[in-house]
């Protein structure tokens, strides 16, 4: 364990998409650090497994929440509530993207990308945030994207509308809660060669693009991004609040 190892300890972190390429790196950091992880995904991912890896499995919780369901909200984090009696951390990470044109995108894709990635971050903040500050105060870091801010390779329509939208509710839920203790960033991966990335593109001119595209000459790694989270959820960012940490080697420089 590294510097600042249990920086997180006492606190209770929900996660969403926690066993996607990045959020299981994300749960694993946070876990090391010292928080309760409260491991959430869509039913069916492999929650349990995930918990079973970390030390003191039983400090740790899982779910099923599907994060487009505002039901689906209020029920874990009423469970959260019940179990720890606080909520200090949520990492809005779940989302889904597609890969279509500003042409070629269809609108029932397209919805459901708005559908998943944007509003239910959205609903993360309400319900979540809300068990955050009355605990007191914490953090909620959103996962959003260099496509949330430049052009990327000039695909990917609805991914990027929706996280745009995810940048810019960032800084409005900041100002909202900026006097209330909720200090609410966002984390912007370039592209990380998770699994799922590798599987999906490896070979491909687009991952060519990908790693040509990015000044340092490599993809990121998801460890890359859950060292940014984890500082942003703990309180050695306490006075950072509505800021953009990018985790791209370089990409949005240039
Ligand atoms: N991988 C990258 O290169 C990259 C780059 C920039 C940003 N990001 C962002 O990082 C985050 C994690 O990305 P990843 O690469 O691990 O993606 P991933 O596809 O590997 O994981 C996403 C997770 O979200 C879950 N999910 C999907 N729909 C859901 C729903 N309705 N409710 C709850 N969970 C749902 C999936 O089950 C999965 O576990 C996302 O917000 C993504 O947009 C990733």
């Amino acid at each position: 364990m590294g510097i600042g190892a249990t920086r997180l300890d006492g606190k209770v972190a929900l996660v969403t998409g926690a066993t996607g390429g990045i959020g299981v790196e994300i749960v694993r950091r946070l876990a090391d650090e010292g928080a309760s992880v409260v491991i959430t995904d869509i039913d069916g991912a492999p929650m349990e497994d995930l918990r079973s890896e970390l030390a003191e499995p039983d400090r740790h919780d899982v779910a099923g929440l599907d994060i487009a369901d505002e039901g689906a909200w209020e029920l874990t984090v009423g469970r959260v509530m019940e179990r720890y009696e606080r909520l200090d951390i949520l990492v809005n990470n779940g989302a889904i993207g597609s890969i279509g044109s500003v042409v070629d995108e269809d609108l029932e894709s397209y919805r459901r990308v708005i559908d998943i990635s944007q509003t239910g971050t959205w609903l993360g903040m309400k319900h979540a945030g809300a068990q955050i500050e009355s605990s007191g105060g914490g953090s909620i870091v959103n996962l959003c994207s260099i496509l949330g801010t430049v052009g990327g390779l000039g695909n990917s329509v609805a991914y990027a509308a929706a996280k745009g939208a995810v940048r810019t509710m960032t800084k409005n839920a900041a100002l909202y809660w900026a006097q209330r203790g909720v200090r609410v960033n966002s984390v912007h991966p370039g592209f990380i060669g998770t699994e799922q990335l590798k599987q999906r593109y490896e070979g491909t001119e687009r991952h060519a693009a990908m790693l040509a595209n990015t000044p340092m000459g490599r993809l990121g790694t998801a460890a890359d991004v859950a060292a940014a989270v984890a500082f942003l959820a703990g309180d050695d960012a306490l006075f950072v609040t509505g800021t953009e940490l990018y985790v791209d080697g370089g990409w949005t420089c240039a």
